[in-house]
């Protein structure tokens, strides 16, 4: 059955795509395939699957559906979001130069800076909203720019179809790291980026129950270089939490509606909110991107940042207060989490680096979940208070 998005909706996919019924036993749903390794009829000769490292139907069935779901043909799924991320980074070599967004998730930066730049990998870090500072920051060995869109935490957008353009006139690839929208709300590969990357951990999964990373491409030569690195470097995915990201994707589209709605009531208290500041969500038209917002993406998704007044005190003191919000780091679940990104997510920039990136002492970030609105709105009520 061909599951293309030309003929079916995003919703249809999500449920039928990689997922035919059990050709065995008729079951409905992907059985979890817990085995680690595969009968051989004679020595070489197997049905497909050899060793559950290379390959694994239930692994398989994710990759496909997650995969047709960012309209790509290809998906790789890892043991987490940073493994992903790290599997990618050998697509490269010593010497290779990396243009990356500057306000980005602060793992990932101290990835790049702690571990690649050791092994001789360097790194631009660049406001991407200015198409000139890119340009300015491309040199001749530069082979990756790096887009997180929205960016973490300050959800500033990147013009992802210009960054593609910009990218490829350079001979570098465009990897979009896609966790914040899920596709969703965003499909980077139709704007032109090469790669997308999903922290699963995230709304793919949505329910806050495991660590995963998902890397998608319709390249079939990075298709053939990352299936390579995926089963030789062995950052898969285990079946069972396969099994659960698979089941969790049935669901994306009414979750990521639920929470949209809930993130825009939220914001909207917010913004009208005396000891609030300012308050950054691209569904805002305040948002000083709110064009940008609607032309590339379908939604505004669950993730917003404020900046309360009265900076670290007020922000302790609104943290200590919550009772529906749940101060904890990540994002994406059901359930809604607040978290201080420079005493938490993003502890490891160094203090001068999150000042450049406007990470200030009064800043907190809301992953806004799927409950009661009116609870959420009062619960944020009391704690400002
Ligand atoms: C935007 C983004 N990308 C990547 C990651 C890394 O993913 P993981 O924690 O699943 O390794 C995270 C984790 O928070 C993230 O927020």
């Amino acid at each position: 059955m061909d599951w293309s998005d030309k003929q079916f909706g995003f919703e249809t996919r999500a449920i039928h795509a990689g997922q035919p019924a059990d050709a065995t036993t008729g079951a409905v749903v992907t059985p979890l395939y817990l085995t680690s390794t595969f009968v051989h009829s004679q020595p070489g000769v197997f049905q497909g699957y050899d060793y559950s490292r290379a390959g694994n139907p239930t692994r398989s069935a994710y990759e496909t559906c997650v995969a047709n779901l960012e309209g790509a043909r290809f998906g790789f799924a890892f043991a987490s979001g940073c493994i992903g991320t790290t599997t990618v980074m050998h697509l490269l070599q010593q010497g290779d130069h990396v243009v990356c967004c500057d306000d980005m998730y602060g793992g990932t930066y101290r990835l790049f800076e702690e571990v690649f730049r050791k092994q001789g990998i360097s790194f631009s870090y660049v406001d991407l909203r200015d198409a000139a500072a890119l340009e300015q920051a491309l040199r001749p060995d530069t082979r990756l720019v790096w887009v997180e869109s929205p960016t973490n935490p300050l959800m500033k957008l990147v013009d992802i179809e210009q960054v593609a353009q910009i990218a490829h006139a350079a001979d570098a690839l465009l990897m979009v790291d896609n966790t914040f929208l899920s596709p969703y709300f965003q499909k980077p590969l139709a704007l032109g980026a090469d790669l997308v990357l999903h922290s699963s951990t995230k709304y793919i999964n949505g329910h806050s129950d495991l660590i995963g990373g998902v890397v998608v491409t319709d390249d079939e030569a990075l298709r053939e270089r990352l299936d390579f690195l995926h089963r030789s470097m062995g950052g898969i995915q285990s079946t069972f939490d396969s099994y659960l990201c698979l089941r969790s994707l049935k669901t994306l589209a009414v979750r990521m509606r639920a929470h949209e709605d809930n993130a825009h009531a939220v914001a909207h208290f917010l913004e009208s909110h005396p000891k609030v500041d300012w308050v950054a969500y691209p569904g805002l038209a305040s948002h000083p991107q709110h064009e940008l917002a609607c032309r590339q993406t379908s939604g505004h998704g669950g993730m917003l940042s404020l900046q309360v007044s009265g900076g670290l005190e007020a922000a302790r003191r609104i943290l200590s207060r919550v009772r529906v919000f749940t101060l904890a780091e990540s994002l994406g679940g059901v359930e809604s989490l607040i978290e201080h990104p420079g005493l938490m997510t993003h502890a490891s920039l160094s203090a001068e680096k999150q000042r450049e990136v406007g990470i200030t002492d009064g800043l907190l970030r809301l992953s806004v979940g799927i409950e009661t609105a009116a609870d959420l709105l009062a619960d944020l009520e009391q704690a400002l208070a």
